[in-house]
């Protein structure tokens, strides 16, 4: 790293970042120093669903800014009440919500509400943590140890007999995806052996885009209502990157029509703009604690911020009149069939995704790890003119949601050309 900043820079494998300073920004372009614009394909990290500068945006911040300029955690706020009123609607009505900060911290309430529930029902025993085999739920505190993927294990962190890492629905051995017969087989397995009396929740990414973009079977969700009611453990769904319209609706579980005990939120829930993140808690729990008089004694200064508030009201207000979750579900056919182009290409091992939730994976080619051509599809993506997130062999691509037709089809064409340039490179080299 040869800039020169006092700032810490290394990303989440413990890499420098490579040298892109980006100056400006406005709706899905930025401008890299010394670069022309380049399309913000994975929105930022997973944030930016309604791009940059965007009016309304900036004029409810503002509005709210000089309106009330922070409230106490102590205190309720206009904004902070319709907020969690917009919410609970938003995800079928009757869920109490309690704001963090990011979605670690979103997570970490979580927990810490379903074990406290378990608790006050006089079944203290009750306090194991399952999550995903792959699954990324945050790193830092209690979120680190929810996280099952190794790859953004923390070093030298102890484990935790509290918390237990169970079958993904990617099989860790071949890579492809388990049918649903298949998980339902291994979960029972892995929930029997541990002993459901000792397992209080469940967490689970209905798209675990992180730990490489894994797409569960139809009826994946169904399944772990199914084995959660089964089992007394609560069922707590991530949304902190499906959230807000990703996966053309307003969370990803809606597909499954289920409904989760728990929802936790982040990223998307202000498009980016404030840091905010939440956890909807079905009413039944918060009753629960309520009657048994547990308090949850749990308070972030800067949790439920009237400024984040506002303008999670006005991202929601934008998105629900500008039907961009439908604009979402119809853009997954354009992308779908744009990337039909590279489908058979030899460094390529898949192609996933639905909505704006896409992920590419590499594989081992004329010398070349998969890992080292996807890191180069990224760069040559870059100077194609289009941001986009590769680790672990795999790009991931995550658009905002008002992306337009020219600008889908651009991102497209950028990845195409990256992916089919490297392609024949390594070809004429072999
Ligand atoms: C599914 C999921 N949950 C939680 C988190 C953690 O969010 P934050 O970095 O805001 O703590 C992330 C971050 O990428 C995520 O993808």
């Amino acid at each position: 790293m040869s800039t020169n900043t006092s700032q810490w820079v290394e990303d989440f494998e413990g890499q420098d970042v490579p040298e892109l300073i980006i100056s400006s920004g406005q709706g899905g372009w930025v401008k890299i120093e010394g670069r022309d614009l380049a399309y913000e394909a994975v929105s930022g990290h997973s944030c930016l669903n309604l791009g940059h500068g965007h009016p309304e945006l900036v004029d409810a911040a503002q509005t709210a800014m000089s309106g009330l300029s922070y409230c106490s955690p102590e205190h309720l706020s206009t904004a902070s009440m319709t907020l969690a009123d917009r919410l609970s609607s938003l995800l079928g009505g009757n869920y109490m919500v309690k704001y963090a900060l990011s979605g670690g911290s979103a997570n970490e309430v979580a927990l810490g509400i379903a074990r406290r529930r378990w608790s006050a029902l006089g079944r203290p025993e009750k306090k194991i943590c399952l999550s995903l085999d792959r699954s990324y739920h945050g790193n830092l505190g209690q979120a680190q140890f929810v996280t099952g993927f190794e790859a953004f294990r923390v070093e030298g962190r102890p484990d935790s007999p509290d918390f237990m890492h169970i079958t993904s629905a990617r099989n860790a051995e071949t890579g492809d995806t388990f049918s649903l017969d298949e998980l339902r087989q291994r979960l029972e397995a892995d929930i029997a052996a541990i002993g459901a009396e000792r397992i209080a929740c469940l967490f689970v990414e209905p798209v675990n885009f992180a730990g490489g973009v894994i797409i569960p079977p139809r009826g994946y969700l169904k399944l772990l209502r199914e084995l959660c009611d089964r089992y007394e453990i609560t069922l707590i769904v991530d949304e902190v990157i499906t959230g807000f319209g990703r996966s053309g609706t307003w969370f990803a579980f809606q597909h499954e029509d289920i409904r989760p005990d728990m929802v936790t939120m982040g990223k998307g829930i202000t498009a980016g703009y404030f840091p905010l993140a939440a956890v909807a808690v079905d009413r039944t729990i918060y009753n629960d604690l309520r009657q048994h008089q547990v308090p949850l004694k749990m308070v972030i200064t800067m949790a439920s911020h009237p400024v984040g508030c506002s303008i999670a009201l006005k991202a929601i207000e934008i998105v629900e009149r500008d039907g961009l979750c439908d604009q979402v579900a119809a853009n997954e056919n354009r992308i779908r069939a744009g990337f039909e182009a590279i489908a058979q290409s030899p460094v390529l091992r898949d192609i996933r995704g639905f909505g704006h939730m896409w992920g590419l994976e590499f594989c081992d080619f004329n010398g070349r790890t998969a890992a080292d051509i996807a890191a180069d599809v990224a760069r040559r993506c870059e100077h194609n003119g289009c941001i986009v997130a590769a680790a672990d062999g795999i790009i991931r691509v995550n658009p905002p949601l008002n992306i337009s037709t020219e600008e889908c089809d651009m991102m497209i064409q950028a990845m195409v050309r990256s992916v089919s340039e490297i392609a024949d490179e390594l070809a004429i080299g072999s």
